[in-house]
């Protein structure tokens, strides 16, 4: 039998009102005028099982969920979602085009919640392994644009209705992160018009993927 080429992992991450979701599509569709078959999907989420635990770990408990609930309940989606979606598509050969993923672990759980580094690296190597993406498009904003473009979307969860101190951590994570990681990651100014952040995210593609 001929060997398959293994597929792309390929992530989108920001904070809240970055507007990466409006470019998945866009990901999805250069990807298969290439040729390549496309798996889309999302973190928390992304199959039936991290899909129930992204509504248990997104709800509003009157109790509170602590960080480490909150970390352990995007592990276990992470866990469900790599076993039973990403890893099957990667290995045939399916590129894959995640709506956040490990990154946001760092960001939100790590910078956000103060979990320490050590724990989330313990994390990432039980459900990671070494699987890494090839590329993570980074769409950056300054929180009080993006929480203002989230809140109006209307559709606010508990990150969302954080305050700007919070996700001023957040992003300056993924900005660190980002930058550590050049070979991986590639910024994208959020805070340009749709057109404008088309084109970055088209540049991004082409230079790094073509
Ligand atoms: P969204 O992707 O629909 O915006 O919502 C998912 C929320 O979950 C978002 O506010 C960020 C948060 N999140 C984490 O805190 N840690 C994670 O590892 C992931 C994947 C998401």
């Amino acid at each position: 039998m001929p060997s398959m080429r293994q597929g792309r992992l390929i992530t989108l991450e920001g904070g809240e009102g970055a507007g990466k979701s409006s470019h998945v599509g866009l990901v999805v569709k250069w990807l298969e005028a290439r040729g390549r078959e496309v798996v889309r999907t999302r973190e928390p989420g992304g199959s039936p099982l991290a899909e129930a635990i992204r509504q248990i770990v997104l709800a509003d408990w009157s109790e509170g969920i602590d960080a480490h609930t909150e970390l352990l309940l995007m592990f276990a989606a992470r866990s469900a979602h790599l076993a039973n979606t990403i890893r099957p598509a990667l290995a045939a050969g399916h590129d894959v085009v995640c709506d956040r993923f490990i990154d946001a672990s760092w960001a939100y759980q790590g910078a956000g919640r103060g979990i320490e580094d050590q724990h989330l690296q313990a994390l990432q190597t039980l459900v990671l392994g070494d699987l890494q993406p090839v590329l993570t498009l980074v769409f950056d904003v300054e929180p009080a644009i993006g929480l203002q473009r989230a809140r109006s979307r209307g559709e606010t969860n508990r990150f969302e209705s954080e305050r700007s101190v919070f996700m001023e951590r957040v992003r300056q994570a993924y900005l660190q992160r980002a930058n550590q990681s050049p070979d991986r990651c590639e910024i994208i100014n959020a805070s340009k018009g749709l057109e404008d952040v088309q084109l970055q995210v088209l540049h991004a593609l082409e230079e790094r993927l073509a």
